[in-house]
């Protein structure tokens, strides 16, 4: 949701603040801030709007701002509007110690009334101003920095990832996590924190992963870890990736563009080292201590989020169509409160791009709670779901910086097929049969490649719908949710309210929207329902329906019946997604552009919700 990034060193840290909380700010955004240490004063100075705002009110300042101990944060509201007031960091009643938080403190309410009885005045309507409060009051029962956030964080309920200065602590940075990541950076008499490596990874690739619970103390010389109860712990330095140039948006004019291009790598990414073509096989090594339960698996359940749930909606048919285990797809918010029937039994996929979404998180928890095997399929490394799952499978897509995921869709659907493929072959699918499918998975980032190559067809369609107030998206099978990503995608970019159907049930409601100023994207490859779906865009014809296909290369009868065709090319039913999503990706892309909406940072919206 929001970003953090804080420096203790030698070197002048604003740049460092700045340079970083403008690489975070794609998770999350209304307002920026930054707490500096010199000369025993605490400086605070924070802005409503994008991290540019609160660079033009530092550049405005007389003389130029310096110290070598700050930190820096990017807000995305959860209690009290985006102003300058409410942006981190917030002070404690004393102003001599500053905090930033991402997360949320769910019982700062109880804890304000206390404060406020015991003197305590507040100037925002924050949670995070509660607990900076909490612990400078605190810190004036014990005098120790350290032992005061710990202190304050055992009387709070809720996530939390927080960094904590002192003005009469130059020396030192206190940082704590529970529900919310935090990375330190280990560099040379020089240390970092982040919610984030790509704030960090300009100066050190040496990171540490903080659990849930843990608190860090660093100085200029080092840190060290303990639990919220002072049990020290031992950490493990781990060595970051992916390289500056991942993050940058290499030429492409948004993040979006870059990352939907980026797909015929991405997609051979997935299946790097891990697709064994010639014995028809698939080798997962997150997966191996956990075969057993796989293949005993009453039914495989998956857990997720938004387009994340979008991918477990075509796993399904993955899963049971390739590895005939029966499957079921939950969303993650309503799984977790739902007290669902889950036992040992039963294996759990929850499937997240960032790792770190608070509803998937405790879908994951509550299986786990109730004895079934969690397995995750995450992009982010390190991520907290990734960490306390029991396996999976990383996507290795990279980091996907724009908030509408795309290049993260279709790796999830590359390595929920990788599963279904080893599993099948598992419990008894032919070599031969393996081969046949893992030489179809194997051309597919040159199928996905030669498809980004049309894109002029995409452009005219957007252009001619940029105005257009619905869209309704419909396809059936695995293409069913298919038409579901693709309406999301074009609500959260271009902000034009767009629904996906299946195919036949447009007939029992929503036939009733359909008329000349309705564009309906139809998606129909030539599968076996086939003529289903041609039989549902006839019923869009008869009534006007402005119809949009994607179908595949060789079928010609489309032309006939729809008034705009994009081309994809063939695969198999079950892989079909991983293509056909890639268009309907570009046509809200285009659509968004033509509408002149941020595609990258879209209004209301987070790249890692990590609040409920
Ligand atoms: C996708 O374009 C959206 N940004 C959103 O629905 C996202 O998929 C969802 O929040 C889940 O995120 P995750 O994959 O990181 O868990």
């Amino acid at each position: 949701m929001c970003g953090i990034v804080a420096y203790i060193g030698e070197k002048n840290c604003v740049p460092i603040l700045l340079e970083g909380l403008q690489r975070l700010e794609y998770r999350g955004y209304d307002s920026a801030g930054l707490a500096l240490v010199k000369d025993g004063e605490l400086g605070v100075y924070k802005k409503a709007g994008k991290v540019a705002e609160l660079v033009r009110s530092l550049d405005s300042m007389n003389g130029t701002l310096e110290s070598t101990l700050g930190m820096g944060h990017t807000r995305w509201a959860t209690h009290g509007e985006p102003n300058d007031v409410n942006a981190h960091p917030h002070w404690d009643n004393s102003k001599e110690i500053a905090v930033i938080h991402n997360g949320i403190i769910e019982n700062y309410q109880a804890i304000k009334t206390k404060l406020l009885q015991d003197g305590h005045t507040f100037s925002t309507a924050t949670d995070t101003e509660v607990l900076a409060h909490l612990i400078g009051a605190m810190y004036e029962k014990v005098g120790d920095l350290c032992s005061a956030v710990r202190l304050a964080l055992s009387e709070v309920d809720g996530t939390y990832g927080i960094v904590v200065l002192s003005k009469r602590h130059p020396d030192r940075i206190i940082a704590a996590r529970k529900g919310s990541p935090i990375i330190l950076g280990v560099g040379e008499g020089e240390n970092f924190v982040a919610s984030d490596a790509a704030a960090i990874v300009d100066h050190t690739r040496q990171v540490v992963y903080l659990e849930d619970g843990e608190v860090a103390e660093l100085t200029r010389e080092g840190f060290r870890t303990m639990t919220i109860d002072d049990v020290r712990t031992e950490k493990v330095i781990e060595e970051i990736t992916f390289d500056i140039s991942q993050i940058e948006r290499g030429g492409y004019e948004h993040f979006m563009l870059k990352e939907i291009n980026e797909q015929p790598e991405t997609i051979r990414d997935a299946m790097r080292g891990r697709l064994l073509v010639d014995e028809g096989d698939v080798m997962l090594g997150g997966l191996q201590h956990v075969m057993g339960r796989l293949l005993s698996a009453r039914r495989i359940i998956i857990s997720a989020c938004g387009t994340s749930w979008h991918a477990g909606l075509v796993g399904e048919y993955i899963f049971e169509q390739i590895a005939k285990i029966p499957t079921e797809v939950e969303y993650a918010s309503e799984f977790r409160y739902r007290n669902p029937l889950v036992n040992i039994d039963d294996v759990l996929f929850v499937i997240s791009q960032s790792g770190e979404t608070a509803d998937t998180l405790a879908a994951m928890r509550e299986a786990k709670r109730k004895g079934a095997t969690a397995l995750g399929i995450v992009n982010v490394v390190g991520s907290t779901i990734a960490r306390e799952s029991d396996g999976g499978v990383y996507v290795h897509a990279g980091p996907e910086i724009g908030v509408a995921s795309t290049k993260a869709f279709t790796s999830q659907l590359t390595v929920i097929s990788l599963i279904a493929l080893m599993l099948a072959r598992q419990r008894g699918m032919t070599k031969e049969d393996g081969v046949a499918l893992a030489r179809e998975l194997e051309s597919l980032p040159e199928k996905a490649r030669q498809l980004l190559k049309n894109t002029e067809m995409i452009k005219a369609i957007a252009e001619e719908f940029k105005n257009a107030k619905n869209f309704l998206y419909l396809g059936r099978g695995a293409n069913f949710p298919v038409a579901l990503e693709g309406a999301l995608k074009l609500k959260e970019i271009s902000y034009i309210h767009a629904e996906g159907y299946p195919a036949a049930e447009m007939k029992h409601g929503p036939i009733a929207l359909i008329d000349e100023n309705m564009p309906v994207v139809f998606v129909v490859p030539k599968d076996a329902i086939y003529e289903k779906v041609i039989s549902n865009l006839e019923e869009v014809r008869a009534r006007r329906g402005r119809i949009i296909a994607v179908a595949n290369e060789d079928d010609h009868e489309i032309e006939g019946l729809a008034e705009f065709v994009i081309r994809v090319p063939r695969t198999y039913g079950f892989f079909g997604p991983i293509l056909n999503v890639i268009p309907l990706q570009l046509l809200s892309y285009y659509m968004a552009v033509a509408r002149g909406t941020d595609v990258d940072q879209p209004r209301n919206l987070a790249k890692s919700v990590t609040v409920e």
